[in-house]
């Protein structure tokens, strides 16, 4: 299955995914990785590897539409079967959701519906909760609100920090994101090679 990683930052969702298909653990290929960053250092890392990177700035474009049309142009390119949202800060446009319906999926640092957005694990920690986690779910046009296809549950202990709570859930991050993808990719495979909208139950 070949892959494109949309990215806006460190990139190590990214690094753990191309660790995933290294240590085949993961049957897939990241054949891009789109950044709208120019300076974010998911670039470097992607370059290390030789994965081939789109970096673009949204301002040089008239609109989402112009960006979405050149990034659709480069998914064709590499014959891109789905769609990995990696820490990418951008609300994807119709253009783009309608090329790739039910091809585009997200990692989110919290059990959703709760905390959709920025800073989820800042809003959890200040919340008050004493249970948080990680979601993956396809992405529709709303912010962090597709159909959910796995979570994980990450329980807020006594003697946790903030710092301590970012690590574990980042740590469930790069273990459950190419897991769920390897989901995906069997199932695609027993489909004949087309991607269906599934639900995960369990990791
Ligand atoms: C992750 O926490 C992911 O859940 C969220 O953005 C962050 C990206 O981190 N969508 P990184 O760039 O993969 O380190």
């Amino acid at each position: 299955m070949k892959l494109a990683v949309f990215a806006s930052g460190s990139g190590s969702n990214f690094q753990a995914i191309a660790d995933a298909i290294q240590e085949n653990r993961l049957e897939a290929e990241i054949s891009l990785v789109i950044c709208d960053k120019p300076e974010a250092s998911v670039i470097s890392k992607a370059e290390a590897l030789n994965i081939p990177v789109f970096a673009f700035r949204p301002k040089s474009y008239e609109n989402k539409a112009a960006f979405e049309i050149d990034i659709i142009s480069k998914l064709e390119e590499n014959k891109v079967d789905l769609i990995v949202l990696a820490g990418y800060m951008r609300l994807i446009g119709s253009t783009l959701l309608e090329a790739y319906h039910d091809r585009i999926i997200n990692i989110h640092p919290s059990l959703l519906p709760a905390f959709p957005g920025k800073d989820a694990i800042g809003q959890a920690w200040e919340s008050g909760v004493k249970v948080t986690g990680v979601t993956v779910h396809y992405v529709d046009e709303g912010m962090d609100s597709g159909p959910i296809i796995a979570q994980e549950a990450v329980y807020v202990k006594e003697t946790d920090s903030l710092s301590s709570l970012t690590k574990a859930i980042q740590s469930i991050e790069h273990r459950i994101y190419p897991d769920t993808i390897q989901w995906l990719n069997n199932k695609r495979i027993s489909q004949g090679g087309k991607t269906k909208n599934e639900h995960k139950t369990s990791v």
